[in-house]
């Protein structure tokens, strides 16, 4: 914090309260001299003078040590907070315990309120732009798809029953498109911005994965893949957000499945976390294309697809894995994940196991 202190004329508090104690002074000074003793009024007037004078100096050089800077400090600090500077204040000492310092420190309490306050508004203010920015690009691709083949359709295409029927369907992939697209980013935008909170209930694990896997099986049929679960104990129970839990699993073996080869698997095993008592990890694996050493960090990243086209031809628009890291994050739970090209890829979470107790 600057402590450059403009110099004005005077400190007018001092000088009002140190012409207040001199008047004081000098009249209880001149009426007990006056009385007391046998001076004449114009000498005791004289001495009253002297006594206010230096009463007036006294107080007023006293104030200004004492109080003076320290006003400063707050007048600083309250300009610093209009013009939005947020320093340091390491240097701004409070030893008296005062009024004053009471109020110094209340200050820079609210000031570094309201740098943070500043700092989390800029926060969304830069997301919603980058945002805004992300959306619009992802939703081009499918509405001018969408445009492409209608305007395909009147100019003469309607008339061809192939020709008409395939383009409606293509049309209808993509609206498909936009509207898991428009679910995922309201999802990821609550996510992020920290307005979808996590509900935190016991239930058993094993229910909910075999849901999930139930799911699925018929899409990874599609693609000759299979889902196979590793059995594990049906009285495991976890405290999380089960919904939230259950779309990390949608999404993880989606991936699973969307990036696999025909003949290929995806293994969802659970088992207790070793390198922390009281945490199971969840692991789904696939032995599928697999993702490239440089892509990895970045594939948790909002929109990241290691191959665009591939990607937007299995109808992935990047925010599975985004949405995954901030379910866990929510949770104070830990992802990691490995990959090897040609090979396969494994995700895995962790979550907080409770004490099992046998289903009812
Ligand atoms: N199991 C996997 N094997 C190979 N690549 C993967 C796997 N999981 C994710 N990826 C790569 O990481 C990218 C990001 O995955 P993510 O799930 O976030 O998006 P997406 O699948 O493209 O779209 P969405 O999940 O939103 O429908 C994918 O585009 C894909 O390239
Ligand atoms: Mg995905």
């Amino acid at each position: 914090m600057s402590r450059q202190v403009r110099k004005k004329a005077f400190f007018r508090l001092g000088v009002r309260v140190s012409t207040y104690s001199a008047a004081f002074s000098g009249l209880t000074v001149f009426l007990t001299v006056w009385f007391l003793s046998d001076l004449e009024i114009k000498n005791s007037l004289f001495i009253a003078a002297i006594v206010s004078v230096l009463i007036w100096t006294i107080t007023y050089l006293v104030l200004h040590v004492v109080v003076y800077r320290r006003l400063k400090t707050i007048e600083q600090l309250t300009k610093n907070i209009s013009r939005r500077r947020f320093e340091e204040y390491d240097d701004i000492t409070t030893v008296y315990n005062d009024e004053v310092d009471i109020l110094t420190t209340q200050l820079i309490k609210s000031s570094r309120t309201v740098e943070r306050e500043i700092q989390r508004l800029n926060r969304i203010e830069n997301y919603r732009k980058e945002f805004i920015g992300d959306i619009s690009h992802e939703l081009k691709t499918p509405i001018f798809a969408i445009q492409g083949f209608i305007e395909t359709l009147l100019n003469g295409a309607l008339e061809d029953k192939e020709v008409n029927r395939s383009f409606l369907k293509k049309a209808m992939r993509n609206v498909n498109r936009l509207i898991y697209l428009t679910k995922d980013l309201m999802e990821i935008s609550k996510l992020e911005t920290g307005e979808l909170k996590s509900e935190k209930e016991e239930f058993y694990l094993y229910e909910t994965v075999f849901d999930v896997i139930e799911s699925l099986n018929h899409k990874a049929g599609k693609d000759h893949v299979r889902l196979v679960l590793v059995e594990f104990d049906k009285n495991l129970r976890v405290k999380a957000d089960k919904n939230q839990i259950k779309q990390i699993l949608i999404n993880l073996v989606e991936n699973g499945i969307k990036y696999n080869v025909a003949g290929g698997k995806v293994e969802i095993s659970v088992e207790d976390y070793d390198k922390m008592p009281g945490k199971v990890q969840i692991s789904v694996l696939d032995t599928g294309m697999g993702i490239d050493e440089a892509d990895l960090p970045r594939v948790t990243e909002r929109f990241f697809r290691v191959d665009k086209s591939r990607s937007r031809e299995r109808g992935g628009t990047g925010l599975g894995l985004a949405i995954v890291k901030h379910i866990i994050e929510a949770h104070g739970e830990q992802l990691f994940y490995e990959s090897t090209i040609n090979k396969g890829s494994v995700f895995t979470f962790t979550l907080r196991k409770m004490e099992s107790e046998p289903v009812a």
